[in-house]
């Protein structure tokens, strides 16, 4: 099926595709998702088809509040039930026991269910309107950058679904952390805007769940969030451009401005003072790169704490050299 597809902030609009198994892209403050009814499994069929993406690589739902939660999960430690309370909504998601009212096709067949409670103001209208959570994945082809903006689902999503709920650019920048729990102890399977550190305030210790190998969290691929161009996370960019004499570089940086290439060819993030702002403009610079004819996009490292930790976590996932 081919779509004439629509950008729109019709909120009733996008209920009655949803309604109707459609799918719709959806912004949240972390990016944007293809949502379809989590009890309708022909819609998520849909979605994996449009994202191109494997049936074993499961979807996290999207609830309207947190009593929802309740309704998908068993089992809610106390520890969970701490983070609900504390970083709900908002930018986490946490991996808990599914009850049987979750669909297997969500989960991939495991036992486990992803929930999350959006905090969006049109995401969450949208949702309370609805009689049925979504599911979502973040709205991009499986592998690609994720999106940040109702123009870039447009750019890759186009003909593939009716409707896109334009919510303005994501807040956050960043998909959210994702956390689950290994004999009661909190596991961070993916690193996100929630730090480790705001979480380890609430519940103590957590461990990091590094294990690149294993597919449990498929978000913890080695490769995955990476442009068509090559990119490359580096501390040292001369030693980069040095390397690569002749070829049409592009540089995400923060700060100032390198001294090593022309302006033009950089784009400044943000400050290591704020690096939220990093984050918030980091995956619209990279689709701004990604689409400027470079033959190699440089990314300066930042320091590995708090969000910075985060965002380095994706650009070497996103890293092609
Ligand atoms: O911020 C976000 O989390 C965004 C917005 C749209 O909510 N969503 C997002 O979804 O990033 P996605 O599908 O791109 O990444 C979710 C990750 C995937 O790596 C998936 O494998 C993992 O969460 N996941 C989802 N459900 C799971 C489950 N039941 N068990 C284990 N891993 C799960
Ligand atoms: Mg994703």
């Amino acid at each position: 099926m081919i779509y004439n597809t629509e950008i729109g902030t019709d909120i009733l609009l996008a209920k009655q595709f949803l309604d109707k198994e459609e799918i719709v892209a959806i912004p949240t403050e972390t990016v944007y998702g293809l949502a379809a009814s989590a009890f309708s499994e022909k819609a998520i069929n849909s979605v994996y088809t449009a994202k191109k993406r494997p049936s074993t690589n499961p979807l996290i739902i999207h609830v309207a509040n947190k009593d929802w939660i309740y309704e998908l999960a068993k089992e809610i430690n106390e520890k969970a039930a701490l983070l609900i309370e504390k970083f709900m909504p908002g930018p986490l998601t946490l991996l808990l026991p599914k009850k049987k009212l979750v669909p297997d096709i969500v989960t991939s067949g495991m036992p486990n269910v992803a929930i999350r409670f959006p905090d969006h103001p049109i995401a969450n209208n949208l949702l309370k309107k609805l009689d049925y959570p979504l599911a979502a994945p973040s709205a991009n082809p499986f592998g690609y950058i994720s999106p940040t903006t109702a123009q870039h689902v447009y750019s890759q999503m186009n003909g593939k679904i009716p409707f896109i709920l334009d919510g303005g650019k994501c807040t956050a920048g960043i998909e959210s952390t994702i956390i689950g729990f290994r004999n009661g102890i909190p596991v961070i399977y993916r690193l996100g805007s929630v730090t480790i550190s705001d979480i380890e305030h609430v519940v103590g210790p957590v461990t990091i769940n590094a294990d690149t190998s294993q597919t449990v969290v498929p978000g913890m691929l080695k490769k995955h969030y990476s442009p068509r161009t090559p990119l490359l996370l580096t501390q040292n960019i001369d030693e980069v451009l040095n390397k690569h004499i002749g070829k049409k570089i592009g540089l995400l940086t923060y700060g100032t401005y390198s001294p090593s290439l022309p302006e033009e060819h950089q784009i400044v993030l943000g400050t290591i003072a704020n690096m939220s702002v990093i984050a918030f403009n980091l995956y619209s610079a990279m689709h701004t790169m990604d689409v400027a004819g470079y033959d190699l996009i440089i990314v300066k490292r930042l320091p590995d704490e708090g969000i910075g930790k985060s965002i380095n976590d994706r650009l070497n996932r996103a890293s092609t050299l």
